[in-house]
């Protein structure tokens, strides 16, 4: 789970709806931006492409191969990282953000950096863009386990990437939610099930109001996801935590990194 919290909440696992889930969690990535920005800006680097807290990047893992030439579209962009690294590496990279603010930090780098990553403000549930527009898809921890209606989502993906495309994305690994989020010993010592797809949701102490939500799939529901919407999986990179790694992020520590998996990385391909 994110390490936000802006505001006095309290924490359920309770089912929450897709209209719920964007509601709460647009305005919360635009309230948690600039603090977002700020931590963790440095360690992403501006033009740089992070697959996750274990810091590995995609000139490591070259996860996407070569994206010279190619139109690629990355969800939940956030500030434009990622696809800034792609447009350096010869692709169009274009964003999309729920958040606003994100998509400001996004306007920023572009102009600091004077690589613009073209973006549009959307939710990766109902893309904007005509069927097989681009060649490669990706996500970074953006958008899709903050996502409920995923088959929506998964499905826009097949109908804009071109036949053969390339799908790629980082969540939370699912083996993470049977541990308390806790970076210390106290997130080592497994307290929910698996197979609880229940979602992880902050109530606003003042309002009652859901703030921040995100959703758990097992490793199993991405296989049949991926398979039923069209997709092989090639892929499903498991990032060790590297040794002269000593950053906290959220529930992400060496702590933890040394003994159980953070991040997945899915790698699949569209057949059609
Ligand atoms: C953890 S951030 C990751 C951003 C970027 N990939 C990075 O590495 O910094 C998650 C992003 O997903 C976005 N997001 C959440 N729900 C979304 C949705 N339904 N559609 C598109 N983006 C969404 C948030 O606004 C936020 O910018």
């Amino acid at each position: 789970m994110e390490d936000h919290q802006p505001q006095s909440v309290r924490v359920e696992r309770r089912p929450v709806s897709e209209q719920e889930s964007r509601q709460a969690n647009g305005p919360d990535w635009d309230r948690y931006a600039d603090e977002y920005q700020a931590t963790h800006g440095a360690f992403l680097g501006d033009a740089g492409f992070v697959w996750g807290p274990e810091g590995h990047t995609e000139d490591d893992l070259g996860v996407l191969g070569d994206v010279a030439g190619l139109d690629v579209l990355e969800l939940g962009s956030g500030a434009g990282q990622c696809s800034r690294w792609v447009r350096t590496h010869g692709g169009r990279g274009f964003g999309l953000d729920l958040s606003h603010r994100q998509l400001q930090h996004s306007l920023r780098l572009d102009g600091e950096t004077g690589v613009v990553v073209p973006s549009v403000r959307g939710t990766a549930t109902d893309l904007p863009f005509a069927a097989a527009s681009f060649d490669v898809v990706f996500c970074s921890f953006g958008a899709l386990q903050f996502i409920s209606e995923i088959a929506q989502a998964v499905g826009e993906v097949a109908r804009v990437l071109r036949p053969g495309g390339r799908f790629a994305f980082s969540v939370t690994h699912p083996t993470r939610w049977m541990f308390p989020d806790d970076p210390g010993v106290p997130g080592l010592t497994a307290t929910q099930s698996y197979w609880d797809r229940t979602p992880y949701v902050e109530i606003d102490d003042a309002t009652g109001v859901v703030s921040y939500v995100e959703h758990h799939r097992t490793l199993g529901d991405w296989v049949r996801l991926l398979a039923g919407h069209g997709f092989a999986l090639t892929d499903l990179v498991e990032p060790e935590w590297p040794e002269d790694h000593d950053r906290v992020w959220g529930g992400w520590s060496r702590t933890r990194g040394l003994l159980t998996p953070g991040t997945a990385i899915f790698v699949a391909h569209l057949t059609a």
